[in-house]
């Protein structure tokens, strides 16, 4: 069948995922595993969450809305957008799907950072797309040569902000410099799925962008903060003319149930995932502190995770800590041998996590 699929789609190197925590418990034999692997919230979903989406199980004998009315009302309301301005994935992954499905030809560019989210360089290769992938510089986006590198064929431009793997961000300043005179038909993705955890002060007024900008989407996802990456929901936010096009190719029901009834209860307790938040930034402080003791040096993090030198092949650290029963996730996806990037955990996890990184080094 190797005949028969695509020419693109066979040389795709597979998204890896962090590994599961069932997985290492089979493999490695081991009864406590702790991920800090995927920059998922450690703490199980709020008591009012958990309770919606009780309520919400009765109903699963039906389709869920396709529209997603209370949802789209209540984002609406907070984000001061109109309900049209708004569309859901399932996972704002699937809003990187619905995007390059809409608007990317094969043999148009699509421009991404190095190392960056692999999903756009994934997504953007199913399509036939070429993708443009411009480094970092001092583990920054450098918008400056990310502009430069838009041709005529320039569809789409991605901007992790903050960005996974490095977790450093773009400010107001830089991006204001970067959409002023780019052309208005090349659509910029400002992926947000870490906004949470980035810092108010320099940080972009995406939304205030938007009354001025058409060429921009925005996405935000439950996944992190929110601590719903199992349900997987997330969503975009543009105007009302590129949000139309997404829902042409927008499959019916993406958003199930369950992810609706959740997501509307954890918008509406955010006390319960403030708390979450300072914890992880406190935590955040522990670890660079332990870095600092032992002398390694990390990427100053606006994220729920950060990257470590360990001046190691980081395979082989990986594999160390995975014996301990720690998941961490190795760089080397990302071209970038040395490095691993830690999920902030809990507590006691992040202490686990530092005694076993010192034992192995
Ligand atoms: C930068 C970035 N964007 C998007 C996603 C996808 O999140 P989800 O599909 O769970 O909303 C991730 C997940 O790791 C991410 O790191």
């Amino acid at each position: 069948m190797k005949n028969a699929a695509r020419k693109n789609i066979l040389k795709i190197k597979p998204y890896v995922p962090g590994k599961p925590i069932e997985e290492v418990k089979r493999d490695l034999g081991l009864k406590e595993v702790c991920k800090l692997a995927s920059n998922e919230n450690p703490f199980s979903p709020s008591p009012k969450v958990l309770k919606a989406m009780q309520k919400a199980l009765k109903g699963l004998n039906r389709y869920p809305d396709g529209s997603c009315y209370y949802l789209r009302k209540e984002i609406a309301k907070n984000l001061k957008v109109k309900e049209t301005q708004l569309i859901f994935g399932n996972g704002s992954d699937e809003v990187i799907f619905q995007v390059v499905r809409a608007f990317v030809n094969e043999g148009e560019e699509i421009v991404i950072a190095h190392p960056t989210f692999l999903m756009y360089g994934i997504v953007g290769q199913i399509a036939g797309a070429k993708i443009k992938t411009i480094p970092l510089k001092n583990f920054r986006y450098d918008l400056v040569a990310m502009k430069k590198a838009v041709s005529k064929k320039t569809k789409v431009i991605f901007i992790a902000n903050p960005d996974n793997p490095m977790g450093t961000y773009v400010t107001k300043k830089e991006l204001d410099v970067f959409l002023k005179g780019l052309r208005k038909d090349i659509l910029v993705f400002l992926d947000e799925a870490y906004y949470e955890f980035a810092p108010k002060k320099d940080y972009p007024n995406s939304f205030s962008l938007l009354k001025k900008y058409k060429n921009i989407i925005v996405t935000r996802t439950f996944s992190k903060m929110y601590g719903l990456a199992g349900l997987r929901i997330g969503y975009g936010v543009s105007s009302e003319e590129v949000i139309d096009i997404l829902n042409r190719v927008r499959e019916p029901f993406n958003i199930n149930s369950v992810a609706q009834a959740a997501a509307v209860a954890a918008l509406k307790d955010q006390a319960y995932y403030q708390k979450a938040i300072r914890l992880c930034e406190k935590e955040k402080q522990y670890l660079y502190e332990e870095f600092k003791k032992f002398g390694l040096s990390f990427v100053k993090s606006a994220t729920n995770f950060v990257v470590i030198d360990v001046k190691k092949d980081s395979q082989k650290v990986f594999q160390k800590l995975l014996r301990k029963g720690i998941i961490v996730r190795n760089m080397n996806a990302w071209g970038l041998k040395n490095y691993i990037r830690v999920t902030v955990g809990k507590p006691q996890e992040n202490r686990k996590f530092i005694r076993s990184l010192k034992e192995i080094l």
